[in-house]
């Protein structure tokens, strides 16, 4: 199945709710305690590129006080959602809200320990402007851990795919997911990707029915 491509900022405000109400517990959780197993000791500065509600930021300052956060997406409605969230949650000191577009992200070059995202390559309709951000704004050494979806092989798979993780979810969410499943990219492009962008040393697996995981270090 090729790559269907669907919107690439997320802001109609009703979209948004649906994220950021929607359960993610696991998977951001199960993100997150890779980073800390296998990274702690390089997370710093981090950087969370394409940030939504800041569930992931949330829990990864949660697990570790010393880290700071700057978390950034392009859309002017889930960087309030992630303010609501972050404010609630107690960590303003821990997480700086940054509403800014890749590419181009306004920060200073070579200047974080770790860079982390989740769920905005398959947005992108130019991946690899996305590893390059990475290369430019990461330290040497630095940390990368990216996830994303997996393109399942036909439109049906995806809608199984979608009835079996989010069946009680709102029917906005169960769309934005099958279109996203739709837009995703599979392991083998995206380890082309990697290649492209001279970040072939980096780890590229399938993590789970639905998911692929890029990480390691930046040299
Ligand atoms: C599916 S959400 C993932 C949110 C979050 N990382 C999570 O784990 O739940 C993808 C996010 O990427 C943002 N995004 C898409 N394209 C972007 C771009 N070019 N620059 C910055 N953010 C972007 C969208 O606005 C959206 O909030």
């Amino acid at each position: 199945m090729n790559r269907v491509l669907e919107p690439e900022v997320m802001d109609k405000h009703e979209n948004v709710q649906a994220y950021a109400h929607a359960d993610f517990s696991t998977v951001n959780q199960m993100f997150v305690d890779r980073l800390v197993k296998h990274y702690s000791s390089y997370l710093n500065k981090v950087l969370d590129i394409g940030c939504g509600p800041a569930d992931i930021p949330i829990r990864l300052v949660r697990a570790l006080p010393k880290t700071h956060v700057t978390a950034v997406d392009a859309s002017k409605n889930m960087i309030e959602s992630a303010k609501a969230a972050v404010k609630k949650a107690n960590f303003d000191n821990q997480i700086s809200l940054v509403q800014a577009y890749l590419p181009g992200l306004p920060f200073e070059l070579h200047s974080f320990d770790g860079i982390i995202s989740n769920s905005i390559l398959h947005h992108l309709p130019e991946p690899i402007l996305f590893w390059k951000e990475i290369m430019k704004l990461g330290k040497s050494g630095a940390v990368v851990c990216v996830m994303d979806l997996l393109r399942p092989d036909s439109p049906q798979r995806a809608k199984e795919i979608v009835e079996a993780n989010a069946k009680d979810e709102h029917p906005l969410l169960k769309e934005d997911f099958y279109n996203s499943l739709l837009a995703a990219f599979t392991l083998g492009e995206v380890k082309e990707q990697l290649k492209s962008s001279g970040l072939q040393k980096l780890k590229a697996e399938i993590i789970s029915d639905r998911h692929w995981l890029v990480s390691g270090n930046l040299r």
